[in-house]
């Protein structure tokens, strides 16, 4: 039995509980209030719990955004979209509501921002209001995802590069009204990054699927097609139930997931009614 499993983890003396969502992927965590600072000890158990069931999920925490902030920046230093609606005086927190006017588009399977140089470590996201009916989010386990690929794929895979851009926020800008100029400027600073199609977790040293549909441009020197239909293949592992689990929310529900280990998807399903949530985004490293 390898070290982040959760037979291990659970054997441990915790000062929480945690129920699995499922035998992979999600655990739910009771005992903690996360409006109180956590001890060190509390805070490694916290992260270990994320590497071993790569989202963890804490219920009923009325919070306010600093305590939002706070237990974030327990894991690392915290980013600033350049592109989403940011709180009032709190540029790190993201606000992503959906309502009649705005549907949610959030529906496709991904791992945050693979079109930074350094994506993310994990997001902390918290329900501020849950539609009555619907929205949930899906997680899918990418190590299970890789681990499923059959020999010949894997070694296919071995070396490969893609190729990440922020196409679907540059569309977003351009219909916004954006100067020429200015996406200009974005595409400077944010030049589109290269990552490993299969990358190595940090923390857990395991292979992870590291291409996802919502940022992933092409694998590096493949010919088009084959690049196409190789990366349609691979995005269409995150929607294998077996590697999935699924959060149904309520109001001040949190998860944390780790982005080096899962991707997410939020269901869109309670279209037209209201869903809005904040999110905090944790700095990861460069993947490897
Ligand atoms: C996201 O994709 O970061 C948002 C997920 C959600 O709203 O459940």
């Amino acid at each position: 039995m390898n070290k982040f499993s959760p037979e291990v983890f659970e054997n441990k003396d915790l000062p929480f509980t945690v129920n699995r969502l499922s035998p992979t992927i999600g655990g739910e965590i009771l005992g903690i209030d996360l409006s109180q600072p956590i001890d060190s000890q509390t805070k490694d158990l916290i992260y270990e719990a994320l590497l071993v069931y790569k989202v963890i999920f804490f219920r009923e925490q009325n919070i306010s955004t600093e305590q939002h902030l706070n237990f974030s920046k327990n894991f690392g230093d915290l980013e600033i979209h350049p592109f989403a609606p940011k709180k009032d005086l709190f540029p790190e927190v993201l606000v992503i509501t959906h309502n009649e006017k705005s549907r949610g588009r959030e529906n496709t399977w991904h791992s945050d921002v693979t079109w930074r140089e350094k994506p993310s470590l994990g997001s902390v996201l918290r329900m501020i209001e849950k539609p009555q009916h619907g929205g949930d989010t899906l997680f899918a386990d990418m190590y299970a995802a890789y681990e499923g690929l059959s020999d010949e794929i894997k070694e296919k895979l071995e070396g490969t590069i893609a190729v990440h851009d922020f196409a679907n926020f540059r569309n977003r800008l351009i219909k916004e009204g954006k100067s020429d100029e200015e996406i200009e400027a974005f595409n400077k600073e944010y030049p589109m990054p290269e990552h490993p199609v299969v990358r190595t977790h940090p923390d857990t040293n395991k292979k992870v699927l590291y291409v996802n549909a919502a940022f992933t441009q092409y694998i590096k020197d493949w010919d088009p097609e084959e690049s196409k239909e190789m990366l349609k293949f691979l995005y269409s592992r995150a929607s294998v139930p077996e590697y999935q689990c699924r959060f149904a929310w309520q109001d001040n529900s949190i998860a944390f997931w780790d982005n080096r280990a899962c991707q997410h998807y939020a269901n869109s399903d309670y279209w037209p009614n209201v869903r809005k949530v904040e999110r905090v985004t944790i700095i990861g490293d460069r993947p490897y």
